[in-house]
């Protein structure tokens, strides 16, 4: 489907541009912070109560009108698509047997959430790198981001908050939160200019600044709506001297200072999974929300919190 966008103060049509349906998950990090949860399990599958955190990404692209998602994956990593795929001798166990048809469901229909594709980025050489392997995947056609460990629970799906943005302005878009000073430090920190509601215009990133660098609150988070101009981009992005990566960030630099870029301040609680902070409050809320166990967890969580007081 095509979208039409007008300017009120022209009154026609200034860009024809096509419905985002395409995005791409990078899981092929290494999972440092995790080890050594994540040895043989993908940080990517590790559980938010009864579902891999990945699915809560592939969940939250179908519902943000994605039909085709690339995972990026690397050695060790099949059991994401074991995840994705029917499995024929589970399900059989399951169908039509009393009491467990809702798991077959639950099973089932994880297989038809999306068209799923995957590619290996065969060296770990950061989310940039990654993002290049998805080239001829996107064939030009602008299309989502959606970092692997990051969780973003919201009833408005966030990349569907991006999508909207980069439909209405035309330009490229990065999910920003406000964090602590503290936090900045180990992100970025963003120049930003009110827009329109959420969305403002962003001018300048600088990745992990220092105290007299931090410029906002903003950083980025997890999420972005980027086009087929961010490739030469990163191609032409050296690797970083600190971590020898391929940094996304120092790409999306580049389109701020060309007034090409807006920051969406998305709503929704975003957790960390490659954290195992980030990790156990994922659980926690989710759980506390869960239709089977959220009243008796809940119960827990009052004794709990009375007996550490
Ligand atoms: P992170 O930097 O948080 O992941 O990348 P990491 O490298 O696994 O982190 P450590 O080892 O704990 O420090 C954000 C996302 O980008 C993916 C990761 O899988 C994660 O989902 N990623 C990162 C790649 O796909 N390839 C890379 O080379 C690096």
């Amino acid at each position: 489907m095509r979208l039409f966008l007008y300017l009120a103060c022209f009154g026609k049509v200034v860009i024809n541009m096509k419905k985002i349906t395409k995005a791409v998950i990078p899981a092929a990090g290494l999972g440092t912070r995790v080890l050594p949860a994540s040895k043989a399990v993908p940080k990517e599958m590790l559980n938010i109560v009864d579902k891999p955190a990945i699915q809560y990404l592939v969940e939250e692209a179908a519902a943000s009108g994605i039909t085709d998602i690339l995972i990026i994956t690397n050695r060790g990593k099949g059991i994401i698509e074991d995840h994705f795929d029917y499995a024929f001798e589970l399900e059989t166990g399951l169908k039509g047997k009393a009491g467990k048809e809702k798991y077959y469901e639950a099973v089932r229909s994880v297989a038809d959430l999306a068209n799923i594709y995957y590619i290996r980025q065969k060296e770990t050489k950061g989310l940039g790198h990654a993002i290049l392997a998805a080239e001829a995947f996107m064939a030009g056609e602008p299309f989502a981001v959606l970092y692997g460990d990051d969780i973003i629970i919201s009833e408005d799906p966030v990349t569907a908050q991006l999508c909207r943005a980069f439909e209405k302005f035309g330009k490229m878009a990065v999910g920003v939160n406000e964090c602590s000073r503290e936090a900045i430090k180990k992100y970025c920190s963003l120049d930003v200019t009110p827009l329109e509601g959420r969305v403002m215009n962003c001018h300048k990133i600088i990745e992990k600044p220092t105290e007299s660098e931090i410029m906002s609150l903003y950083a980025i988070l997890g999420r972005n709506v980027l086009t087929s101009e961010i490739f030469d981009l990163i191609r032409a992005t050296p690797v970083s001297e600190k971590g020898g990566e391929v940094y996304l960030t120092d790409a999306l630099s580049n389109l701020a200072e060309h007034d090409k870029l807006t920051a969406v301040d998305f709503t929704g609680n975003r957790y960390d999974m490659g954290d195992k902070l980030g990790i156990m409050q994922a659980n926690c809320e989710v759980a506390l929300n869960h239709p089977e166990i959220g009243t008796d967890f809940k119960d827990y969580i009052i004794k709990l919190a009375e007996s550490v007081k």
